[in-house]
């Protein structure tokens, strides 16, 4: 039951209007449906009209134009409802489903969260409320009633703007809501409940006055501040970087506590996970804070791109979710350090879409095949579709990308588009042929991109041979070269960059562009070899190799003029290191150490004109994840733990009084600010307290203890208590005690406390996470607590999720059959710690095969799971 792109057809009919007339009534919810169809005319003709479904009950019978169909006419299944012979102009059809939303626990579709009622349709939920042409090619114009009890649902919302409202009998209410952008189902939304709200208010460039809301648990309102704060900057600059302004008269956030993923782009409705909207000082940390504002900022630059221009078909998710990101990470570099946030999202897209792009569940930015189109929200689409977008920017430059989404807003506003619709935008405005680019689209895998430098100090000669690979991934054998911009300079020893001058290689000052499989760039009349920056600020998502001594290496991290370069050059250093240590471990040796890391480190810490959150970058260890992906095959995930662990300790006990008075001068300021400057201090003093701790002092257990005790934000606190958790000592277990008693009913920051004992990296803790799972505040009903617990474990914690006894995939895969038959999206989505399986040692992974081998003779397994096991044992 695949889907393939090659496939895709025009609909055959479209839905112009919906009335939807939906009745909260518990068990007993009623959701009529008025539609107003016509044959489409690029689709086929005289065909039978067959309307998805998805565990639908039909209410009655259905109305063709007002009059009762006959029962032969039509036929409706759980999964369908098809009209024989429709008419051969437009037409009104009628059908009613009854729906019992307390019973919806996959929470897609019409659901409880709490109290309250709230729909998630994307990708394929409207179906599961009414029967619908449930693609994102068929836009209709949405008027929406809703009725219910008055005491139990005072709030009743749904997409665009209210139109009416009212009391009637029996102690029940109304309101009607129309939007007049048409909008495919899956931004349909709507909300009935008992809810607490913020008001504010926003107006437009052009001077339209919107009321915005956001609706929260009783009591929580204080903590929708941040939200509604980042809402109205992302507004503004949505105005100012893209020239886009909001277009209805009401701006609706609802925060709900059960949801599958992040948040909802729902037009002018938009539904989160209260994750991503509820924050006070002593209840988030300033990661938590950033999270919430470049959420917000996500969904609602989706109003233009996701909304008012949509996908033609899930394969397209990337037009609108890798651009959304790309727009919701610039709007973070300009709030916040450029340098420091690209930074921390290329390391998010290293530890996630780099693994996922090379292992069993690699796909292309467009996939062109589905079983299940929700196994498809994946960092390749999202991250990696966001630097292709970053790309694009880089190789036509800045004035010709903006002129490119002029283009496209201007031209495919209130369409559903395609990739090359989008592309061919951005090649009219530039002038370039981008037809190779696509590639990017097309190709998985992570582009190795392999360089070897040659000097000739005779005639000052310095040459780059550059050649490019592609990794097979499933399905994709031969690939063909890509696009590939670089942007690079070369130091000098002096520690700024030699001045090229125009070589004609150089495509522009700064930029060196892969189109073949191999190059040679040259560099004449240098007086001594540089050393070269490449990728600076990352401007390509590819694996770069090139072979530097430490002494390049360090060179580079202290004067690259590039700070994404100083950063990389340092990790680089590092992970080198810690690869060979690592194999040094597994043949019975010692953790390396290198004095010159740590005394990198220190210069940092110490400089006197310091940017904290940048040192904070610069003073962490490359990840796990990191070094599984470099060592590539045959991996021992103990060794890595203890090469990493090692360096971490030398680098303590080297460089302890820098690190101490770091951490003494970054002191709690007492008053919290969630501002970047402000969460950077609090990340520096975090990163050097982590490292005086895993030194092992009970000096520095003591300084740990007390910032736990005596902090007054989430941040500090939950800094401790990290610190603390790689420890095994009696402190450690004091503060997790205590933690649970002080937040007892605080469920989202349980989670935290979950999360953070998943991680711990000792025997015990497949045990603990056990235990923690019959905690009251644990809920296999929540995505969130599952997250944080299950998901906790088994991607957060290497050495225990990877058990050389195979403990923890026998575990997680007792969850994943668990929870499959109630929330298949989850079970799914815990599966992603199975990405990198196929590395393992051979040990290891016989016993992640067999754990994957006991869920795929499960039947029946959702369409979700079974996908991923197939995919992941194929
Ligand atoms: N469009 C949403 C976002 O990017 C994600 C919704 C995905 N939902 C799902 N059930 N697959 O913010
Ligand atoms: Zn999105």
């Amino acid at each position: 039951r695949a889907v393939r792109l090659a496939d895709y057809r025009a609909p055959d009919f479209l839905i112009d209007t919906v009335h939807l007339d939906v009745n909260l009534a518990g068990p007993e919810t009623l959701v009529v449906s008025r539609l107003r169809l016509r044959p489409n005319p690029a689709g086929r003709a005289g065909v039978p009209l067959v309307l998805d479904g998805d565990a639908l009950r039909l209410s009655g019978t259905p109305l063709l134009d007002g009059a009762e169909l006959d029962a032969a006419s039509y036929a409706a299944t759980p999964t369908a409802f098809t009209l024989h012979e429709p008419p051969a102009d437009a037409f009104e059809l009628t059908l009613t489903t009854k729906l019992d939303p307390a019973a919806n626990t996959q929470l897609m579709g019409l659901y409880r969260s709490g109290s309250a009622y709230c729909t998630q349709c994307e990708a394929e939920g409207f179906r599961r409320i009414t029967y619908f042409l449930d693609r994102p090619d068929v836009l209709s114009v949405y008027t929406v009633r809703i009725e219910a009890d008055r005491a139990e649902a005072p709030v009743l919302l749904a997409n665009g703007n209210p139109v009416e409202s009212g009391d009637l009998d029996g102690n029940r209410h109304f309101a009607v809501w129309h939007d007049p952008f048409p909008k495919p189902c899956y931004l349909f939304a709507l909300v009935g409940g008992d809810l607490a709200v913020i008001k504010d208010d926003f107006r437009t460039a052009s001077g339209r006055h919107v009321d915005l809301a956001i609706y929260v648990e009783h009591g929580k309102e204080e903590r929708a501040a941040y939200a509604m704060d980042a809402l109205k900057r992302s507004m503004r600059w949505d105005e100012q970087a893209f020239g886009r302004e909001y277009d209805l008269d009401v701006f609706n956030i609802v925060a709900v506590s059960d949801f599958n993923m992040g948040a909802m782009e729902n037009k002018g409705l938009n539904v989160f996970n209260d994750k991503y909207v509820l924050a006070s000082s002593e209840t988030a940390t300033d990661a938590d804070y950033a999270g919430i504002e470049s959420v917000i900022a996500h969904e609602y630059f989706h109003n233009w791109t996701g909304n008012r221009i949509t996908c033609r078909d899930w394969f397209q998710l990337c037009l609108k979710e890798g651009l959304t990101v790309f727009r919701d990470q610039e709007f973070t570099q300009d709030m916040r350090s450029r340098p420091v946030e690209r930074i921390s999202d290329v390391r998010g897209l290293r530890s996630v879409q780099f693994p996922e792009d090379a292992g069993p569940f690699a796909h292309p930015v467009r996939p062109d095949t589905y079983r299940e189109i929700n196994n498809f929200y994946t960092a390749t689409v999202y991250e990696k579709g966001a630097e292709v977008i970053r790309m694009l920017k880089t190789l036509i430059g800045v004035d010709a990308f903006r002129r490119g989404m002029d283009l496209y807003f201007a031209r495919h506003d209130g369409e559903a588009a395609t990739i090359e619709q989008f592309i061919a935008c951005f090649a009219e405005a530039s002038g370039h042929d981008l037809k190779q680019f696509l590639l990017w689209y097309s190709q998985a895998g992570t582009p190795e991109v392999i360089v070897t430098e040659h000097w000739d100090a005779s005639s000052g000669t310095y040459a780059l041979d550059i050649r490019q690979h592609i990794p097979a991934t499933p399905g994709q054998t031969d690939k063909k070269p890509m696009v590939i911009p670089l942007a690079f300079g070369l130091l000098g020893s002096d520690g700024n960059d030699v001045d090229l001058g125009s070589d004609g290689r150089v495509k522009r000052e700064g930029l060196i562009v892969l189109t073949s499989g191999e190059h040679r760039f040259e560099f004449r009349g240098l007086k001594e070899r540089p050393v070269p920056s490449l990728n600076r600020n990352f401007s390509s998502p590819i694996q770069l190799k090139i072979d530097l001594s430490d002494n390049d290496l360090l060179f580079a991290a202290r004067h690259d003029g590039d700070q994404f370069n100083c950063w990389q050059a340092m990790q680089s250093a590092m992970t080198r290191l810690l690869v060979t240590s690592a194999k040094e471990i597994r043949e019975g040796g010692k953790p390396l150490g290198e004095p010159r890391i740590a005394e990198a480190i220190a210069s940092v810490l110490n400089a006197n004109d310091r940017d904290d959150a940048f040192a904070a970058q610069f003073s962490i260890l490359p990840t796990e994840t990191d070094l599984t992906r470099e060592i590539g095959t045959n991996v021992d995930p103990d060794a890595i733990y203890a090469a990493r662990r090692g360096l971490k300790e030398a680098i303590s006990a080297q460089i302890q009084p820098s690190l101490l008075a770091c951490y003494s001068g970054l002191a709690d300021q007492g008053s919290y600010t969630p501002d970047a400057k402000s969460a950077g201090r609090r990340s520096l003093r975090g990163v050097a307290l982590d490292l005086l701790v895993v030194g092992g002092g009970d000096e520095a257990i003591a300084l740990a203890e007390r910032q736990y005790a005596d902090a007054t934000n989430m941040t500090d606190r939950m800094s401790a208590l990290a610190s603390l958790s790689q420890v095994d000592h009696p402190v450690r277990e004091r503060a997790f005690s205590d933690f649970a008693e002080r937040f007892a009913n605080e469920p989202l920051v349980l989670d935290k406390w979950f999360a953070l004992q998943a991680a711990i990296p000792e025997r015990g803790t497949l045990d603990r996470v056990r235990g923690l799972m019959n905690h009251p505040a644990f809920s296999m009903g929540n995505p969130n607590r599952i997250r944080s617990l299950v998901g906790g474990f088994a991607s957060g914690n290497p050495t225990q999720f990877n058990r050389p006894d195979g403990a923890g995939y026998e575990f997680l895969a007792d969850v994943v059959l668990e929870l499959d038959p109630k929330n298949p999206q989850v079970a799914a989505r815990l599966l992603g710690a199975f990405r990198s399986w196929k590395t393992l040692e051979n040990g290891r992974r016989a016993l992640a095969e067999q754990a994957l081998r006991r869920i795929n003779a499960v039947s029946p397994l959702s369409a979700d799971v079974s996908d991923l096991v197939t995919r992941a044992l194929a």
